[in-house]
């Protein structure tokens, strides 16, 4: 059987931006339950305009399957934040969530951050911590699932 080629790109065009909301959309909006107004905002944009955040979006066999974002801090000694990881429930376990976050720290080490923040569903606490991430601080809620912060320093 032929093996479907995985390819992760940096988004540049509204068409992209699309096609990653469409991924977003089916995991955090109609798997996880997350309303539409928290879930899309203004980092969203059309990234010729949005300089808050790089998107990534991976494609199996050219059709849209994962994604995930790093919001840019104005101040490079600070972290960046990585976000809305998601890759499609039918594609999870191939190791498609290891390339979108392999991409996104490339993203931020160009920019020169230090290393990464973000805020962890529980669940997927150990996806991060086999990257290399640690846990700080209590559980919380956000959109009513419970998280926890969690830090890769780059290190090297
Ligand atoms: N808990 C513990 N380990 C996990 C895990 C989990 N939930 N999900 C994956 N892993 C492990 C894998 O076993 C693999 O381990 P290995 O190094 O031994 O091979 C490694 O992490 C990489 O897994 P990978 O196959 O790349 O992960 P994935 O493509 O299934 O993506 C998520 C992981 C979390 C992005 C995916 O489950 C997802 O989209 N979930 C729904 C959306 C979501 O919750 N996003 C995170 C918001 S914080």
């Amino acid at each position: 059987m032929k093996s479907l080629a995985f390819e992760v790109k940096v988004i540049r065009s509204v068409a992209e931006m699309a096609e990653a909301l469409s991924v977003r959309r089916r995991v955090f909006i109609e798997e996880q339950a997350v309303p539409e107004e928290i879930e899309i905002d203004e980092h969203d944009g059309d990234p010729a305009e949005v300089d808050t955040a790089v998107h990534v979006l991976g494609r199996l066999d050219r059709v849209a399957v994962a994604t995930g974002r790093l919001l840019l801090d104005e101040d490079r000694e600070h972290l960046a934040h990585v976000g809305r990881v998601a890759v499609l429930a039918e594609h999870r376990g191939k190791g498609l969530g290891r390339e979108i976050m392999a991409a996104l720290h490339r993203e931020a080490r160009e920019r020169g951050y230090p290393g990464i923040v973000l805020s962890a569903q529980l669940h997927a606490v150990g996806f991060y911590e086999r990257l290399g991430y640690v846990g700080h601080g209590d559980v919380f809620l956000e959109a009513g699932i419970e998280h926890r912060e969690m830090e890769l320093l780059f290190g090297g």
